[in-house]
């Protein structure tokens, strides 16, 4: 039977089975850390040189679909630099964001507010697309339990699947309601996994492998998106959205939507990622930190949901084939003192595993690291 948190009117409070113990919720930190910005218009060496600072120094950085913003950030990348967001005489280091991606900003605000608009309709619109077959790529489930204490996490999640290079028979399998969702979704994901093509070329560039490095099976799967919604919670502070986890495929760009909400991995701390409306927050998964033999590295992060405000993010995920054979980059490996530190390993045998050992940065390693 479907169950939906968004298709329960209001939550009076938070059921038994959301509430996680304390030593599995560590608070996040109270800085909200701002993502300075890369500019894709820039010269391109001097892009190259930003996108691969920031994503060794973070693995996460923004890029921005506002053109304004170019005109408002000038230099186009500040380097990170230790700021006091909170007043408390702790510095806190800065990741970075990017702009002039070239996703048209309406395809972006179409999708945003469609989504909130999918996760408003009524109880049995919702429910016709509900499946808990987790082999389907197109579907919707909700509260899944990721970790053995059997706690629910507090989501709603509509998938997407998208086969590349692009053809209209995929949007058979997206939803029909609302209306427009086939269209703004087309209009969406296919600028959207451009962007994250041109930033691989961009690290490929800036690490020394050829421009079309992952351009092959490394990136030749379905792109899925997660519209994750995170319905207003009773009980924030007990509960979480998704769980610690770095993601499985090749490369993310998320949405946070307008409420905030991510949480990243951070010297010890969970720091708060501050919200720029209509940017792509980008991450590596870990995919990517296996063909670069950690020269990148997939990051933890969680979500947390809001106590008065429903959020929608949306995440796209840049995915390997499964017979892909994943393995360090010979470029970036050699017998002096940069040995392989991962073994190869099909994306397949990597889901199998990953699906058994959990999502958390440390069990992952365990399983695939030298
Ligand atoms: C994800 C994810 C974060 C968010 O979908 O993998 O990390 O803010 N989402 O919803
Ligand atoms: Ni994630």
């Amino acid at each position: 039977m479907a169950y939906l948190l968004s298709s329960v009117a209001s939550h009076e409070a938070l059921p038994d089975s959301f509430v996680f113990p304390p030593d599995q919720r560590p608070p996040a930190s109270a800085a909200v850390v701002a993502l300075p910005v890369i500019d894709l218009s820039g010269p391109r060496d001097e892009v190259r040189r930003a996108i691969l600072e920031a994503g060794k120094e973070l693995g996460f950085f923004q890029v921005h679909t506002s053109l304004a913003w170019s005109a408002l950030i000038s230099p186009f990348y500040s380097p990170p630099v230790a700021i006091d967001d909170d007043d408390d005489g702790r510095p806190t280091d800065r990741p970075t964001q990017v702009i002039n991606h070239g996703v048209p900003e309406d395809a972006v605000r179409d999708m945003e507010t469609c989504c909130d608009e999918f996760f408003r309709l009524p109880a049995e619109d919702k429910a016709a697309f509900y499946s808990d077959d987790t082999d389907k790529p197109n579907r919707l489930f909700s509260s899944t339990i990721y970790g053995i204490g059997g706690e629910r996490y507090w989501r709603d999640c509509l998938r997407l699947a998208c086969g590349f290079p692009y053809h209209d028979t995929a949007r058979s399998a997206w939803p029909d309601k609302p209306g427009r969702l086939r269209d703004v979704m087309e209009r969406f994901v296919v600028p959207t996994r451009a962007v994250g093509m041109e930033l691989l070329r961009l690290l490929c560039e800036g690490m020394g492998l050829r421009p079309d490095y992952f351009e092959g099976g490394l990136s030749a799967g379905d792109v899925i998106v997660n519209v994750n919604h995170y319905p207003p919670c009773p009980d924030p502070a007990r509960t979480l959205g998704l769980p610690p986890h770095c993601d499985r495929n090749l490369i993310t760009l998320l949405l946070q939507g307008s409420v905030p909400g991510l949480q990243v991995s951070y010297r010890g701390d969970w720091i708060r990622a501050q919200l720029v409306p209509g940017a792509f927050i980008v991450n590596f998964g870990h995919q990517l930190e296996i063909a670069t033999n950690g020269l990148l590295k997939s990051i933890e992060h969680r979500a947390a949901p809001n106590g008065a405000l429903p959020r929608t993010s949306v995440a796209t995920f840049i995915m390997p084939t499964e017979d892909c054979l994943v393995a360090p980059a010979e470029e970036l490996v050699d017998g002096e003192g940069n040995p392989p530190r991962y073994r190869a390993v099909t994306f397949r045998e990597f889901m199998k595993v990953y699906k058994t050992v959990g999502a958390r940065r440390e069990s992952v390693e365990k399983a695939f690291k030298i």
